[in-house]
């Protein structure tokens, strides 16, 4: 009875506030803002606290857990409305039944908003999110995005936490994988494609998720690529480098931003006040929701600022995380620090009204179910046109690393020797964070080669093994070292054919969370494979299929040609295929540098001029390596064709920019090839002299565009003084006048520019 009249007043406030409404024609936000206030006033604040609470759950809390006590607990929580969301429960009819259980047993039958790492795809799965950015091509990641969005939804799921926006500059942190690499231009870019192709334009849209920035902030220059490990950062770069693709992401309208695992400027980003309350809640007055990540809040006592998991929810939500994910800090201290005056009750409500206001944002006060839909799951899970979609960025994503004696396109009735661990596996081109594939279920490289160039035509040997034991996302991989033994069977195949095909890399699992690596080479036993491979027919071309780059120094001298595929998901081998036989003319350019030896990290193009940049032949007093070169083995923006691309000089409109003003500034490129291609041209400028210390190159613009043999297009693009704005000494954002030097290029490794003044 008390749960019915508190459920009709709860009606009541929202008709009441529907009435004003229309009597004041006021907009929407305002609407959802009073439809907010309306619920909070009506939540005790245990019910408040309830909602900033979030569990993971698996499949079985839809009915009372066998699990002992601590789920038994989290479910009668969640049943009694003192959970406001939950992770990793999946499918429609799970997320129906669980719903259904809220709405019959909590007092005021607040919907549960369901969560999930939706990444880069859900059952239809897309290359790893790295990968998909060497594609340049942001419609199509756009279009991924939404793919991933449809069939999630479908599956009763509301919000992901995705697209991971992290700058990472170092190859052995697992997590490269999940990112757009290491430019804040290029990754801003890539972050609006990916959050509008989740969110669309409408997030009560049911065919849309609420995506998530993730992981604020600077988690990607954790020290030495050590996942979890803490980081030197100071606060010109945090502001330059890290933050501009979170700021390109609250522009757009992301639901929701998640804290990072690492501390910045000496405190848990969880805690972090400077990050939540001044930047993000501030100065960006983003509206939105910041959840933790899992567990950061109790890891705030590890890292040692809180004495214990009281304080530690005292500083969390003092400095703006709004839901607790895991770490049932908030359901178990915040009323006593309410009491005790520790934290504000008025600082609880804030929170609650970002949470409300995302689930009326979904719609789910309208229809709690609608995402939970069996007719639409069933239609819209692996649509054979989301097949289409993943073949299409699949061959967008791969990269021609090197194209020597001529070797590719492969030429047709050729006798390919195919060898390698990765040739017929089915699984790692699916890649770490793969969601709900089915695993194993990939078109391998051979199937692939097959449909492309017949079974009569090719040959296989494993030639050695790459991992042993389980190789799932929550154990280990080992790597097998000492087998040997289908060393001679992988020779003698090879000696047959005309061409030799080399599928090495990393499995799945060797890259991703948790899987920092200190040596980034070909792992296991598989660079020796290639060196006595080489000895007995020297015709190969490598192809690699990894989640980040590796140190390939051995293999760009003595290889003719190299493709760099990735994890491609799960049209792998039919896009690898493409590229091989020349159906499609490969456009992929590296978002990330290649290092030639591990010492070199963190490497990136975009690195700052240094106090002594260089130095004549035999020199030893400035910035370098004495045992390696400074460049990178392959720089970022890099990558060829089957096509050749022939660039001019480049032409100002005019040498002076106005700070009111633009200018432009064109090249006309040539396709000198014999095939049509696509190339990305790319456009950075340097400023010369700034209040702070600035970059070498700073990428500012690219087009993607295709070009007939012996056609010349121009290409132009127009410089503003935004283009030029930084955060300065005093931390505010603007340019600076000065001179600055203007690039046109196929990739970061170039030296032709013309110069610039800014009035
Ligand atoms: C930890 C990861 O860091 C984060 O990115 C992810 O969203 C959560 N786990 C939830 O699975």
């Amino acid at each position: 009875m008390k749960i019915k009249i508190l459920f009709l007043s709860l009606l009541t406030a929202f008709s009441c506030s529907q009435q004003e409404e229309s009597k004041n024609n006021i907009n929407s936000k305002d609407r959802v803002t009073q439809k907010v206030d309306s619920v909070l006033s009506l939540m005790t604040l245990e019910e408040k606290i309830g909602q900033i609470n979030q569990y993971a759950i698996g499949e079985e809390m839809t009915g009372p857990s066998e699990k002992g006590e601590q789920a038994e607990k989290r479910y009668q929580q969640i049943l009694s409305g003192k959970v406001g969301s939950v992770l990793n429960l999946l499918g429609a009819e799970n997320t129906m039944k669980l719903q259904k259980l809220v709405m019959e047993n909590s007092r005021l039958k607040i919907p549960l908003i369901f969560s999930y790492d939706v990444i880069h795809g859900y059952k239809t799965i897309f290359p790893v999110p790295l990968a998909e950015s060497a594609s340049w091509n942001l419609d199509l990641m756009k279009k991924t995005a939404s793919v991933a969005a449809q069939e999630a939804a479908a599956s009763g799921l509301h919000w992901t936490f995705a697209p991971m926006i992290d700058v990472s500059r170092d190859a052995r942190w697992g997590r490269v994988m999940e990112g757009a690499g290491e430019d804040p231009y290029l990754g801003a870019e890539i972050a609006k494609a990916r959050i509008l192709g989740f969110q669309g334009n409408d997030l009560s849209d049911p065919f849309t998720i609420a995506a998530t920035a993730k992981h604020f902030a600077g988690y990607g220059f954790v020290e030495s690529g050590k996942d979890y490990n803490s980081m030197n950062l100071n606060r010109e770069v945090l502001l330059n480098q890290i933050i501009p693709p979170f700021k390109a992401a609250e522009e757009v309208g992301v639901a929701s931003f998640m804290n990072s695992f690492n501390d910045v400027d000496g405190i848990p980003a969880s805690a972090s006040e400077y990050l939540l309350r001044d930047i993000l809640k501030g100065q960006w007055e983003f509206d939105g929701v910041v959840v933790s990540d899992w567990n950061s809040i109790g890891e705030i006592v590890n890292h040692g600022t809180a004495a214990n998991l009281k304080e530690a929810s005292a500083q969390a939500i003092n400095a703006g995380s709004d839901i607790d994910m895991e770490a049932e800090a908030y359901i178990t201290h915040l009323a006593t620090l309410v009491e005790e005056g520790k934290v504000e009750e008025e600082t609880i409500n804030d929170a609650v009204r970002r949470v409300l206001k995302l689930k009326f944002e979904l719609g789910l006060f309208d229809n709690p179910y609608k995402y939970s839909d069996l007719t639409r799951e069933k239609e819209t899970i692996q649509k054979p046109e989301f097949t289409e979609v993943a073949r299409e960025i699949a061959r967008e994503s791969i990269v021609l690393l090197k194209n020597e004696k001529d070797l590719l396109p492969l030429k047709s009735n050729q006798k390919i020797a195919v060898i390698g661990p990765l040739a017929k596996d089915k699984d790692s081109p699916l890649g770490n964070w793969r969601a709900q594939a089915k695993a194993g279920s990939a078109i391998s490289l051979y199937e692939g080669l097959e449909e492309a160039f017949g079974t009569e035509n090719l040959i296989y040997a494993e030639g050695v093994k790459l991992s042993i034991g389980p190789n799932t996302f929550h154990q280990k991989t080992e790597i097998e070292e000492k087998d040997k033994s289908g060393f001679e069977e992988a020779k003698k195949i090879a000696q047959k054919a005309d061409v030799v095909i080399m599928a090495l890399g990393e499995t799945a699992y060797m890259s991703g969370e948790g899987r920092s690596r200190s040596e980034i080479g070909l792992p296991g036993l598989q660079l020796e494979l290639l060196e006595e491979i080489k000895e007995v027919n020297s015709n190969i071309v490598l192809v690699l299929m990894n989640g980040r780059p590796l140190t390939l120094s051995w293999e760009a001298e003595n290889i003719p040609a190299i493709l760099e595929t990735w994890h491609l998901g799960a049209e792998a081998g039919n896009a690898i295929a493409d590229v091989l036989k020349g159906d499609y003319n490969p456009s992929g350019k590296l978002t990330m540098s290649f290092p030639r030896r591990v010492g070199q990290l963190p490497i990136y193009y975009n690195h700052k001029v240094t106090g002594r940049p260089d130095s004549g032949p035999g020199m030893v007093f400035y910035t370098h390596h004495n045992d390696v070169d400074s460049t990178p083995l392959f720089p970022f923006g890099f990558g060829l064709s089957y096509s050749n691309f022939e660039y001019g000089e480049i032409q100002l409109s005019s040498n002076t920019l106005e700070a009111d003003g633009s200018i432009t500034a064109s090249v006309e490129i040539t396709n000198s090839g014999k095939v049509s291609g696509e190339e990305i041209v790319q456009l950075y400028i340097q400023d010369e002299v700034g209040s702070v210390t600035r970059p070498v190159k700073e990428l500012k613009g690219f087009a993607k565009e295709k070009l007939a043999p012996n056609e010349s297009k121009t290409f132009t693009f127009t410089i503003t003084p935004e283009m030029l704005s930084f955060y300065r000494k005093d931390n505010t954002f603007g340019t600076e006048p000065g001179t600055f030097k203007i690039y046109i290029a196929p990739n970061s490794a170039t030296e032709e520019y013309k110069k610039i003044t800014l009035q």
